[in-house]
């Protein structure tokens, strides 16, 4: 009997015990570093000279490995492993497909700590930060099993007299899963069980900058059982396999988790007919985000300036969800922005491999330097309060930035800089602070910091994001208990971790028999 859904607890680091095993495990991935891996078709590993090489961003010069990178051919031959196999993948037992997911959860809740610390190496995320994005890849391998379970006998739907009905849900085909390297464990995990588990086949197209965990990823997977073909890993370049894929005739849906123009790209190329191509194809897209919290005049101060330097620059800001805009109503605006200023200037930026380090490097040298440029641009706009400088010698280091009274139309307001960088606006009062806080083309999360019940209800109401967050910060959500999506640009309003997001990539059939 399986056991109801409960969230993979995190890590106290202050226990002794903890704090060691997170040391040897990073042993035990220095022990890996700079190995090779292929690329996995129809359970045939494919070794290529073309290799994408993955860094450490904290430290340049250190190769976490070398993956395999797959051409147009490659990709094909990928396309029609993934078509054999959903012929049988497709009657596969959904108990087994769900099998399949809770084994691979048990298999790297043995390995946690060794995931986080290759996730610490790969993605430079600090031991909290890893931690959590290890233990959402465990809990969406056991919510999607789960959920499994609970969809696969359909929904009853009305019958008549000698007339016998019936609503069930069937898989889609074959899916292409690109991911993103933020969390480059729980979304590629995520959005590629979700696929499996409702009976598709699918090819994995991880990010560039984080392949080796995708890689070790597969290889889990496999060892819990799940038959050949079903998971094809093609790591390869965004334009050139990513639009051979999205265009090709066999695929049936795409899974994107990206930036908000990458994502506009696919929607626009998924929608065009190719030949011997005979459906529409389905595109999930969770793109990218402008965040704000909201501070009332009737707050808790404390907990809103702690909520603001938590969402802003937890993981560096590269989160999806990160408060990448503060709008404070005016009468608390001085007070909110000091002190958030007094607690980023306490935040220790550097090796993530050390425990006490909060905020690591930012991905690559091209977001290194897109975001001092965006610090430039803030400097222009609004006030420097704290911040602004990085240091790329040897990692990608970016000091926690704070802009401050910028025009709510002011770019470091409206576009995505996906960094350690927020900007604070002032708003006359609560309803003009809603207002500016729904004034972005996105609508993934947002937060208010208030006492008031009036105002919570009026934010519950016209804050338009897919995650309003009430006295507490916008990152974070947990599967099975903050279903996760945003709307507007933000994605096409699915739900990771949420109850209807496997439907997302079945079919409904109804059949109707007369006796
Ligand atoms: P990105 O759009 O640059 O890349 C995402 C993936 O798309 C990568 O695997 C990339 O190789 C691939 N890609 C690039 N060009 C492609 C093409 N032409 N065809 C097919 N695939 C292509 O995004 P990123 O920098 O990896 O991730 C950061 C972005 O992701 C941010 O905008 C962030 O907000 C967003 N994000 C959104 C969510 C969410 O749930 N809404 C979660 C995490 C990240
Ligand atoms: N699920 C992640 C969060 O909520 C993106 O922060």
């Amino acid at each position: 009997m399986v056991q109801p859904y409960k969230h993979e607890p995190f890590t106290d680091f202050t226990v002794e015990e903890n704090r060691l095993a997170y040391l040897k495990a990073l042993e035990t991935v220095e022990g890996y570093l700079g190995q090779d891996y292929d690329l996995v078709i129809g359970g045939e590993r494919i070794a290529t000279d073309d290799k994408i090489i993955s860094y450490n961003p904290a430290n340049k010069e250190e190769v976490i490995g070398r993956v395999s990178k797959a051409s147009q051919e490659l990709a094909e031959k990928a396309m029609q492993a993934a078509v054999g196999a959903f012929k049988t993948w497709k009657k596969t037992k959904p108990e087994v497909r769900a099998d399949v997911l809770f084994k691979a959860a048990t298999i790297i809740r043995r390995r946690k700590h060794e995931f986080s610390a290759l996730l610490t190496k790969e993605a430079g995320k600090p031991w909290r930060e890893a931690d959590a994005d290890t233990a959402e890849a465990i809990d969406f391998l056991e919510y999607y099993g789960r959920q499994m379970l609970t969809v696969k006998d359909g929904v009853p739907v009305q019958s008549r007299p000698n007339e016998f009905n019936r609503y069930n849900y069937i898989p889609l085909g074959v899916g292409i899963i690109i991911s993103p390297w933020n969390f480059p464990l729980a979304i590629m995990a995520g959005t590629t069980v979700a696929a499996i588990v409702a009976g598709n086949t699918v090819l994995l197209k991880p990010a560039s900058t984080t392949p080796i965990v995708a890689a070790k990823f597969v290889e889990v997977m496999e060892e819990a059982g799940l038959p050949k073909g079903v998971l094809n890993f093609v790591p390869g370049s965004g334009a050139e396999v990513g639009d051979y894929l999205v265009d090709h005739k066999d695929t049936r849906f795409i899974s994107f988790t990206g930036s908000r123009d990458v994502g506009l790209r696919i929607f626009e190329r998924s929608s065009k007919l190719n030949p011997g191509q005979v459906w529409m194809k389905r595109l999930i897209a969770e793109m990218g985000g402008k965040d704000t919290i909201v501070v009332d005049s009737e707050a808790d101060l404390e907990l809103a300036a702690q909520s603001i330097a938590a969402g802003a620059f937890g993981f560096s800001g590269q989160k999806c969800s990160a408060c990448s805009r503060a709008v404070i109503v005016e009468d608390v605006y001085d007070q909110v922005l000091n002190r958030v200023v007094e607690l980023t200037n306490q935040l220790t930026v550097g090796d993530p491999t050390e425990q006490g380090t909060f905020m690591g490097p930012v991905n690559d040298n091209n977001a290194f330097k897109k975001i001092m440029e965006y610090i430039e641009i803030g400097k222009g706009e609004g006030k420097l309060m704290a911040g602004g400088e990085g240091d790329n010698s040897k990692g990608y280091f970016i000091k926690p930035t704070i802009i401050a009274d910028l025009a709510p139309n002011a770019r470091i307001m409206q576009e995505e800089i996906f960094g350690p960088v927020v900007g604070f606006t002032k708003a006359k009062d609560f309803t003009e602070a809603i207002e500016i806080a729904n004034n972005t083309e996105y609508g993934l999360t947002g937060a208010v910091i208030t006492t008031n019940r009036a105002h919570l209800e009026q934010a519950r109401e016209d804050f338009h994001v897919g995650n309003l967050y009430f006295n507490r910060s916008c990152t974070g959500a947990i599967v099975g208990y903050q279903p996760f999506g945003g709307f507007n640009m933000s994605g096409t309003d699915s739900k990771a971790g949420g109850p209807d997001y496997l439907l997302l990539h079945m079919q409904a059939k109804t059949t109707s028999e007369m006796y």
